[in-house]
């Protein structure tokens, strides 16, 4: 079977158990804090299974992208030195939401592995969880009892609560498991050594290849585990495995899965794949990375400094590092791989080849950046290496840090010059910067503690503003030492942030009048929770819910603006731009796009154009809320990569023919509300990237009044001319002019001087001395004076002292030959002399400068300076 052909099997053979299948989410997560990117099948489930909200479907099943990269689930550094662990990769599933257990879950997985896909029954092992006193956790008896109907007994082996209890976090959905793993060797050893002893040994041929977890419990910050409301299945299995089992490889990258990417870099590097453990490794690690980075982009999250944007860009250099390390690849080739995949995923997820080039472009940046900062970092290094005999644990921290050199590269390097690594100055770097940002990004989230039990989070939000509520339950989060509270209401009025509009904030007011402020909103999972400094003093009872208005109102002017700003685009720029990021709140909007050229301030000037001419259309809003998903992607609705739909979507549009997105935030009525639209600016944000800023309502308003009264008051002070602007650019001219005219008669003065000062200077001791007062508007004239004087006669001692409107100045030139050979220094002679008009100043020993405060000391200074010749 082909890959292809091994995936669809699993689908088809779940459906044919009255399974519904579904797309695999986004791989990039919002709305849950716990999580950066999807790390299991279940997560977009995870509402589900902790009660906050109910499935359509009881039974589903697909295929998920997933990265293992972070977090409590994290096989990064794996990656490529063994062959079967990967940042990305595909977790088939199947799921029940308090529909069949144990029972069905495990023949079900037998029956496909050995009837469909026809495993060898003799390879196959299972583990049950063999209980755990401390959590008062006992032997999964049940489970065993159903695999003792399937397998024979002795390849039931007992599992503890590390392989066979599966969490998805520190807290979440949790249970106990049954994992089937596959012995992939050779007869001979088989024979020689039970594969009983190998189970979940790390040992590369015998490995997991599915997960079945039996949810039941939720893990609480406490530790607790609390019995979930229902019990469900969760199962996982890793596609690069079960492909490897069932084309009976010794290795995931030898599977048609990985093979077209490691044969495309051989061919490009001229090495062959098995050649070299090292090659080999870089191989893997290429043909691996190039997934997650690519998937993460596509799914929205572009590299950068910070988060689940910094990971990808992590994941991005370290195949960098390896194809320029041991490939020699020394320019940028792994974008290369993006149109590869593309192709591989046509079908399965199509979101790569949709935005293939895009993907391509950021890849392609990203490498060309960073091999510019590995070059400098090994200039670098080569520098520090030929001046010291070994390498200090904190420069190989620097290079980790500023220049992204893991510390095998820094090893590398330092091996082929003979010189050592202090790795253990290197690990305490390392430990301490980890301590440093863990202090720095510590939140601390207490466990629920339930109030009254009602339903949650009923949102009535699109229709009013102001809500009769109680609290349901309430939390205490503590953030960089700053303590704070959330609260989960019964009903709620508050818009939670989301599709890129800030959260409401606003008032909740208790039956007696006490208040406290929200100060915003967020969501998680399936709950609204809203933000507060302190608790009320009386949490039962009845509570009004109140927004914010104003802001509300502004924050919906440019929400609807950003919806015919998109729209706009799409006339003007072609159907190509794709949103790549939104922000709205009450003061701006910002808005990305793809597109790979600056928008030109034509374009721009057509854009808002188009989105003003809407707004005085004052088109009604039409609202669909619970539109099938299908229907409204048929109806040609706008929707986003990385986002995650439900199967009912809302659906927004102004203008049938104008702008239809599929949107979960507020909006104005009638486009008239958002008054005015103005651009602000428009920058890049990154490769193909390009950022739109501006402003709608109250905030346009204020900010054409600022602009207007500036205008008038330039205006004002070129006495209301007719043409403002002609005025200003002939006061402009004038004034250069003017400056020309002045330099010229300075010019004119100083040559005068030349001239006058010339026959004023007297010998003596065989110096031409001269010392005096001159009457120059700056240290500049007073500078080209000196310098012609000094240039004009051989053996100058002069000495000329300028007032600058009440700013005493001394200017001190001698002769180099002189300087020389009797050792006059301006410098040491300026300083002296400048004490006379209270100053200071110095220079060389042929030219010195010095400004001071007393004029009237000029007179003195002067008089003194003879002193050094005679
Ligand atoms: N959640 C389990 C896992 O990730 C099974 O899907 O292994």
């Amino acid at each position: 079977m082909t890959s292809k052909e091994i995936r669809e099997a699993f689908l088809s053979f779940f459906k044919s158990k009255s399974h519904q299948i579904v797309p695999s989410a986004p791989v990039v997560v919002k709305n849950d804090p716990t999580l950066m990117f999807t790390n299991a099948g279940m997560n977009q489930f995870k509402e589900f299974f902790l009660g906050e909200a109910q499935s359509k479907f009881s039974r589903i099943a697909d295929t998920q992208r997933c990265l293992r990269v972070s977090g409590k689930h994290n096989d990064l550094e794996e990656v490529g030195i063994d062959t079967y662990h990967h940042t990305l990769f595909e977790m088939l599933g199947n799921w029940s939401f308090g529909d069949y257990f144990k029972k069905e879950a495990i023949s079900w997985a037998w029956e496909l592995l050995t009837e469909v896909y026809k495993l060898d029954k003799d390879r196959l092992y299972v583990t049950i969880f063999e209980g755990d006193e401390k959590e008062g956790l006992a032997k999964d008896e049940e489970a065993a009892g159903f695999w003792k109907a399937l397998i024979a007994e002795d390849r039931i082996l007992l599992g503890n609560k590390k392989d066979n209890f599966w969490e998805m976090g520190e807290m979440g959905p949790c249970g106990p498991c049954s994992e089937i793993h596959y012995d992939m060797r050779g007869d001979v050893e088989r024979a020689a050594l039970s594969g009983h002893t190998l189970v979940n040994a790390d040992h590369p041929q015998v490995i997991e290849i599915w997960n079945l977890v039996f949810m039941q419990f939720n893990r609480l910050k406490s530790g607790k585990l609390e019995a979930l409301p229902a019990r469900h299945i969760d199962t996982g299995m890793g596609f690069e495995r079960l492909v490897r089992a069932i084309q009976g490889k010794t290795s995931n990258y030898d599977t048609d899965v990985f093979q077209p990417t490691i044969r495309f870099i051989a061919e490009r590097s001229g090495i062959a794949y098995g050649a070299d453990e090292k090659t080999d490794i870089a191989m893997r690690v290429l043909s691996d990375h190039i997934r997650a980075v690519s998937f993460a982009i596509a799914d929205g999250q572009l590299p950068s400094n910070n988060k689940a944007g910094y990971v990808i860009r992590r994941i991005l250099r370290r195949a960098v590092r390896y194809a320029y390390t041991f490939l020699g690849f020394k320019s940028p080739f792994i974008n290369e791989l993006v149109p590869l995949l593309a192709q591989q995923f046509e079908g399965v997820f199509d979101e790569l080849i949709q935005q293939q080039s895009f993907v391509q472009k950021v890849v392609l940046e990203e490498e060309v950046s960073f091999l510019r900062t590995l070059t400098t970092g090994i200039q670098r290094f080569e520098n520090y290496a030929s001046e010291h005999r070994n390498i200090a644990g904190d420069f190989a921290f620097e290079l980790f840090d500023t220049y992204g050199f893991p510390i095998d590269l820094t090893e590398l390097l330092s091996r082929e010059k003979g010189l050592q690594v202090d790795m253990l100055g290197f690990q305490q770097a390392l430990q301490e910067q980890k301590e440093r940002s863990r202090a720095a990004t510590t939140i601390d989230t207490g466990d629920w503690v339930l109030v009254q039990d009602e339903d949650e989070s009923v949102f009535v939000g699109y229709d009013y503003l102001e809500a009769n509520t109680q609290i349901v339950k309430y939390r205490k989060v503590t953030a960089k030492g700053k303590e704070q509270f959330q609260l989960v209401l019964s009903v709620t009025p508050f818009y939670a942030e989301g599709g890129g509009q800030i959260g409401d904030s606003g008032l909740l007011i208790s039956e007696v009048g006490e208040r406290v402020s929200i100060t915003t909103t967020k969501k998680e999972n399936g709950l609204t929770v809203h933000f507060v400094d302190q608790l009320p003093p009386v949490l039962v009872g009845d509570f009004k819910a109140i927004v914010d208005k104003q802001k509300r109102i502004d924050t919906e002017n440019n929400h609807s603006a950003t919806h015919l700003l998109h729209a706009a685009l799409k006339q003007v720029l072609g159907e190509h731009v794709n949103q790549k990021g939104s922000l709205v709140n009450a003061d701006i909007l910002r808005f990305d796009v793809s597109h790979f050229a600056k928008i030109s301030y034509e374009e721009l000037k057509q854009v808002e154009d188009i989105v003003n001419a809407k707004i005085r259309e004052n088109i009604l809003l039409k609202e669909e809320r619970m539109v099938p998903f299908q229907q409204a992607i048929d109806s040609g609705v706008t929707a986003l990569f990385g986002e995650k739909y439900g199967d009912y979507v809302r659906v927004i549009t102004f203008d049938d023919s104008f702008s239809k997105e599929l949107c979960g935030g507020t909006h104005v009525k009638a486009t008239g509300q958002i008054g005015f639209f103005k651009i602000t600016s428009e920058s890049a944000v990154a490769a193909g990237v390009r950022r739109i800023e501006a402003i709608t309502g109250t905030q346009a308003y204020a900010v054409i009044r600022e602009q207007f009264e500036l205008v008038n008051k330039m205006k004002e002070l070129l006495s209301s001319p007719k043409d403002f602007v002609s005025s200003l650019a002939k006061l402009i001219e004038e004034n250069s002019e003017l400056k020309k005219e002045i330099e010229q008669n300075i010019r004119e003065k100083s040559l005068a001087l030349i001239n006058d000062l010339s026959s004023k200077f007297e010998t003596i001791n065989g110096v031409n001395f001269l010392a005096v007062q001159v009457d120059l508007p700056s240290g500049d004239a007073v500078k080209t004076l000196a310098y012609a004087l000094k240039g004009a006669m051989e053996d100058v001692f002069l000495v000329l002292g300028a007032d600058f409107e009440g700013k005493p100045s001394l200017t001190v030139a001698i002769s180099d030959s002189l300087a020389k050979e009797r050792g006059y220094n301006a410098g040491a002679i300026v300083k002296d002399l400048a004490k006379d008009i209270q100053g200071g100043g110095g220079g060389q020993p042929f030219f010195a400068t010095a400004g001071g405060k007393l004029s009237v000391g000029l007179g003195k200074a002067i008089a003194r300076a003879k002193d050094f010749v005679i």
